[in-house]
């Protein structure tokens, strides 16, 4: 290590210590705590293509299949400057989704707020700094090349409130294509309306968090919502999410 890199190296341990101890961990978790893949000199794991917790009733139509070969910018395109809803009427921005459109990882959430309104990118505000955290600091991964993030709906619903069934389900096909083209090797949904969609039921998610499911054959790991997880914060829920992002990382060795 040279003098100059000390510091650097000295800040992102220093972080990280401070981040496990946030998250209930008292000493270092060995390799099958956290199964990561390290690369020599980076510290980084690489995979290797490089809130509401309301009830949500809606109906998806899935139909991923790995023959189907769609390139996300076609799916962008496919969605043009949207109307199909009224979300169209108060946004600002459609967000889309960001990311690696060949990540093995998959990130689904609800929909944007107002930073991402403003912005055009999924999880850029509190919530979306938690779960950069937990991407980056909790499982070593480096959210724009490891990932990608999306969400169930890609316009701000006015105010934050819930997005309706009927704007999900207008939706949903573009979402079913982002995952046709990004054909991930697991999918994560964040909170209950991302789980309910993908999985066409209404999902209780306290109880069903941390279990896989498939999402047209593709492994689908429930978890809690980051801005669920900033309104609860408490170490069972931090330690509940942890734990489910460490089954998502072992997954992605298989
Ligand atoms: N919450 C979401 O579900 N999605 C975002 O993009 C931001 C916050």
């Amino acid at each position: 290590m040279s003098t100059s890199e000390r510091p650097v190296i000295l800040r992102n341990l220093r972080n990280y210590l401070t981040f496990l101890k946030d998250y209930g961990f008292s000493g270092i978790p060995s390799d099958s705590d956290i199964v990561l893949k390290l690369q020599p000199n980076t510290n980084k794991a690489t995979l290797s293509t490089s809130n509401n917790e309301g009830p949500t009733k809606m109906k998806a139509t899935k139909s991923i299949t790995k023959k189907i070969n769609i390139s996300i910018e076609k799916v962008r395109e496919a969605l043009g400057d949207c109307n199909r809803c009224d979300l169209h009427k108060n946004r600002k921005t459609i967000v889309f989704g960001s990311g690696n459109p060949h990540a093995e990882l998959v990130f689904v959430g609800e929909a944007p707020g107002a930073d991402e309104d403003e912005q055009g990118f999924p999880f850029v505000g509190r919530a979306g700094k938690k779960l950069t955290e937990i991407i980056e600091k909790g499982m070593n991964l480096d959210r724009e090349k490891d990932t990608y993030i999306c969400n169930i709906v890609k316009c701000r619903p006015p105010s934050n409130r819930d997005p309706k069934s009927n704007e999900i389900e207008s939706c949903n096909p573009f979402l079913i294509k982002q995952l046709q083209a990004i054909k991930p090797k697991a999918i994560v949904a964040l909170g209950k309306p991302a789980a309910s969609t993908l999985l066409g039921r209404t999902v209780p998610i306290m109880k069903e968090r941390g279990n896989w499911y498939q999402y047209e054959g593709i492994p689908l790991m429930l978890t809690l919502h980051p801005a669920y997880l900033l309104r609860a914060y408490t170490l069972e829920n931090r330690r509940n999410v942890m734990s489910d992002m460490h089954k998502v990382l072992a997954k992605l060795k298989e």
